[in-house]
């Protein structure tokens, strides 16, 4: 289904945004939602948080960078928060408080984005995002974003790392931060190790 027919729709589930991240996002983003779901049960163990909203705000977080919606000169965060609030939210029914929460946690997730966040679920998307970028999966991520030349796939790996690694502040998530990075540290070594540090 394609997004104008969704948005002509009045009512959008979260299924409908669901099948719209795949249609749209592709397997490549779709599979990145679905690690960070995954991260954020396991990082918000034990806290209170409103899942429905911080599960629509993870499907919606990264379209802005969509070839459908991004915009150039627009921050991807900021575009995705601009589709949510205009395309989206106003048709799925939600209270006022999930709209907000859901808009903060879009807005505030990008790892290059230094500004406090208000709510749980900003916070839980935002070091689920994070924990995405470390670790074996966080270089093999940045391999499959190209271009074919691994030297610049290594420099971009370890400017996020630089980035990234001080910045968890929940106790699970800095413990898997922890291991992601000991993870990508020796991968690192390892691959210097085999290349003969011809990258
Ligand atoms: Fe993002
Ligand atoms: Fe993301």
């Amino acid at each position: 289904m394609m997004i104008a027919e969704f948005v002509q729709e009045r009512d959008l589930t979260l299924a409908d945004v669901m099948e719209m991240t795949r249609v749209e996002g592709d397997a490549w983003k779709l599979s990145h939602v679905r690690r960070v779901l995954q991260l954020i049960e396991l990082i918000g163990e034990g806290m209170v948080y409103d899942h429905t909203a911080v599960t629509i705000a993870t499907y919606l977080h990264d379209w802005g960078a969509y070839p459908r919606f991004q915009q150039p000169g627009v921050e991807h965060a900021l575009r995705s928060r601009q589709v949510a609030e205009t395309l989206i939210l106003p048709r799925m029914g939600l209270p006022d408080t999930a709209v907000a929460i859901i808009l903060e946690t879009i807005a505030y997730h990008d790892y290059r984005d230094f500004r406090p966040v208000q709510s749980t679920e900003a916070l839980l998307l935002r070091e689920a995002d994070f924990l995405d970028f470390l670790g074996i999966i966080g270089l093999v991520r940045e391999y499959g974003r190209g271009p074919k030349e691994i030297e610049s796939a290594c420099r971009a790996v370890l400017k996020r790392r630089e980035l990234i690694q001080d910045r968890f502040t929940l106790p699970i998530a800095r413990q898997m931060a922890a291991t992601r990075l000991a993870r990508l540290e020796q991968c690192l070594a390892w691959l210097q190790e085999e290349s003969f540090d011809f990258v």
